[in-house]
Formats: structure tokens, sequence, C-alpha cells
């Protein structure tokens, strides 16, 4: 049987296949995606609707490809980087509403931003303003309801990889990145 990703208890293994949430891009590709539809509008300044892409599904040239310039332009960062946020608007979906499919996994999901000290992001302290007395609930990120199961968990910490607010995984409680 395969395991649905939304009910992992721990990181999904490397190779193996998921049954996991996708939306139709469109060029009629599903592309796999984390977390529900949203904008970023306030802190992020992205006011359009999208879908973060789930980078540990996706295979190296699809992480290549389907970049979104805006993601870019918002969070001022290299490719490699933006890599770790990649995006989905959804006005160019052919299908937006979340299907299940099986997709081999094909990393683990690494931090976000890889090393957040590197970005100009002025977003990022307001956002964890707003958030430092909210908590997780049910693993899932008090921000825009990102799931944390099955996301690394290092030294009792697991970070979003929505916009990167990290939290202790036995508390809930916020822990700051800066
Ligand atoms: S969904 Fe935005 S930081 Fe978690």
């Amino acid at each position: 049987m395969i395991q649905r990703v939304s009910e992992l208890e721990h990181e999904p293994i490397v190779g193996k296949f998921y049954l996991v949430p996708c939306v139709k891009y469109a060029h009629g590709r599903w592309i796999p995606i984390i977390g529900p539809e949203h904008d970023d509008a306030d802190y992020i300044n992205v006011p359009q609707r999208h879908f973060h892409q789930d980078l540990r599904f996706l295979s190296d040239h699809e992480i290549t490809t389907y970049l979104e310039r805006y993601a870019r332009i918002a969070v001022s960062c290299s490719p490699e980087q933006l890599s770790m946020t990649k995006i989905l608007f959804a006005s160019r979906l052919q299908h937006r509403t979340p299907v299940e499919r099986k997709v081999k996994c094909r990393r683990s999901m690494s931090d976000f931003p890889m090393i957040i000290s590197l970005l100009p992001a002025p977003w990022f302290e307001e956002l964890e303003k707003a958030y430092s007395k909210q908590k997780l609930s049910c693993l899932r990120c008090p921000h825009r309801g990102m799931p944390l199961n099955g996301i690394p968990v290092k030294d009792s910490k697991v970070t979003c990889p929505g916009h990167g607010l990290q939290f202790n995984i036995n508390t809930g409680e916020l822990v700051s990145r800066l």
C-alpha cells in the first residue's frame, strides 16, 4: 500500500513512492505541492495566489524548469536558494484543486532558505515578530498552514518549508532564526 505523504510521521524515504498532492500546470504536467493555496500579500509582498512546490518529489529537471520569476524578486536570492522556495501561481494552473498522485521521493527537504543570513529579506524579521507568540498545532505551521509532518527535525527544531519559520517540535513554540 502506498503511504500518503500527508500521514507521514518521519521523513519520506528517497526512492520510495508516496501519494502526494499535485496540481496541474498550464503545460499539462502534474506538479507536487506542499500546503494550501495562499497569497503572501502581507510581509512578503506576493499578492498572487500560489502553491509551494514540494521539492522532495520533483526531478532535477523539474526543479530547474518551473521557475517563477516573481519569486526570485520577492526573496532576492540566487537560483540555488530559490530552489528552496519555488512557487506555482494558481492563475497559471489548469487544475488547482490538489489531487493525490503516486510520486517518487527524490530528496530530503532542505531548510528554508538554506542560509537565511545570506538573504536580504527584511520581511522575515517582521514575519517572525508577528508569529512569535503562535505555536504549531497538529504539526501545521500557524502562518499558512503548511504541514510539517515528514519534514526533518534537527536539534528538536523543525523549519517550515513555506517561509522559513522555525519551531521547537516538543513545545510548538517559535524559535527565532535571527
Ligand atoms: S507557512 Fe509560512 S512559514 Fe510556515
